[in-house]
């Protein structure tokens, strides 16, 4: 009989950990490498919020709280749904968990049965179908070509959904591609939910305020408040402030899945990091001016990233309008051969040469469900960046 679970064996580990990993470890060895695995801000977090914590410490705030966090980080969560998205939630809608993560974690595991089907657009975030595997269900996947700038249709979305359909998982700006669907584009999507009442919307908003040029996020309970009953608005403080260490995510939706979130919570890590809890307070209710001042530097790097990936012949790099991805899609090269006598066959392999023969470290697409391409995070600084592109530039240039 095998001693680990039949579940986990239906699960991968991350394979962003995975490549960020072996990144380090070639750099441990005094190898040259560039790493542009890491799906987090380069940036410091905010001295005021680092103050917050500190102050937390100082004055005993360092024991357990309520499991689904503290009333003070309820009430800054319930202002900024209100401030940023206009939906009006109140505290007992909202739960607070380890990252956004856990939160999306604690939903699928308080809801999915066996059977249960989980519409996922791809490419997706790494963890969506394995979390959804954890938790017994299905996940069942709509495919958002580069054609159509990485989203998916409301004809596909309408053809995925079954009787089983339970959750339709929703990222704008995504994770891996930057895509973000304007608010005429999500209307056209929660339409086609209107019209199957059993099918509730879990959206992840985590990269909401990493948003470029003239893009304006939406979110589904916004664009159809009709949806408000069946919509679990997912968000958290790791991109937009800095503060991927201090694992603070949140959730506001129907109270009955928001409990049953808590259950989930309080019988595997307790209440989220007091401290981290403290300084969320701080980032949501203190000044926000820095994210734009942030988004300056990313839109500059993207910019950058794309314009030097788009002059290489055989990928087409299509402009995200967030997050801090770009998804290059590499048809053009697949069936070619490098310098040093790879076959390109899969998108996977273009990856793991292009780190053997040039130093740089990128996820390839398989990762996302949509091959072939890569992700590169460009959350590091304009040199770094434009060596690494001039690398691949190379690389590619060197293919036969
Ligand atoms: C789309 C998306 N959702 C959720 C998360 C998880 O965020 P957290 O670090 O708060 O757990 C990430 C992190 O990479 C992400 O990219």
């Amino acid at each position: 009989m095998p001693f680990l679970s039949d579940t986990l064996a239906r699960v991968k580990p991350s394979p962003t950990i995975a490549v960020s990993n072996l990144a380090a470890e070639l750099k441990a060895q005094g190898k040259d490498v560039i790493g542009l695995g890491a799906g987090e801000p380069d940036f410091d977090t905010p001295q005021n919020i680092k103050d917050a914590a500190i102050a937390a410490i100082v004055a005993g705030k360092t024991k357990y709280t309520a499991v689904d966090g503290i009333p003070e980080l309820k009430k800054a969560i319930c202002a900024k749904f209100k401030r940023d998205n206009d939906l009006d939630y109140t505290p007992a809608q909202v739960t607070v968990g380890t990252g956004g993560k856990q939160i999306l974690y604690n939903a699928l595991m308080a809801t999915l049965n066996p059977g249960d089907e989980v519409i996922i657009p791809a490419p997706y975030w790494v963890s969506y179908p394995d979390m959804v595997l954890l938790a017994g269900g299905t996940p069942v996947f709509v495919e958002g070509p580069s054609q159509n700038g990485y989203k998916i249709t409301p004809e596909d979305l309408e053809a995925a959904i079954t009787p089983k359909t339970k959750w339709f998982i929703f990222n704008s700006p995504s994770n891996p591609t930057g895509a973000g669907y304007t608010a005429t584009e999500l209307k056209a999507l929660t339409d086609v939910l209107m019209r199957h009442p059993h099918v509730w919307v879990m959206t992840d908003d985590m990269y909401e305020h990493l948003v470029y040029d003239d893009y304006e996020f939406a979110t589904p309970a916004q664009v159809e408040p009709g949806l408000y009953d069946r919509t679990l608005t997912c968000n958290g403080v790791s991109k937009a402030y800095a503060m991927t260490g201090w694992r603070i995510g949140y959730a506001a939706g129907p109270v009955e899945v928001i409990k049953a979130m808590g259950k989930v919570q309080s019988q595997s890590t307790s209440n989220p990091c007091t401290i981290s809890q403290w300084a969320a307070v701080e980032a949501l209710n203190g000044p926000q001016d820095y994210i734009a001042t942030n988004n300056e530097m990313f839109k500059r790097r993207r910019d950058l990233v794309v314009s030097m990936l788009s002059e290489i012949d055989g990928m087409v790099c299509p402009v995200p309008e967030g997050a801090f991805y770009v998804y290059p899609s590499i048809t053009g090269l697949i069936g070619k051969t490098t310098a040093a006598g790879t076959f390109l066959d899969t998108d996977e392999t273009f990856a793991k040469a292009l780190l053997e023969e040039k130093g740089v470290a990128v996820v390839f697409g398989s990762a996302f469900g949509l091959s072939p391409a890569f992700r590169i995070s460009y959350a590091t600084d304009d040199e770094t960046l434009r060596d690494a592109c001039t690398r691949i530039q190379d690389f590619c240039a060197s293919l036969t």
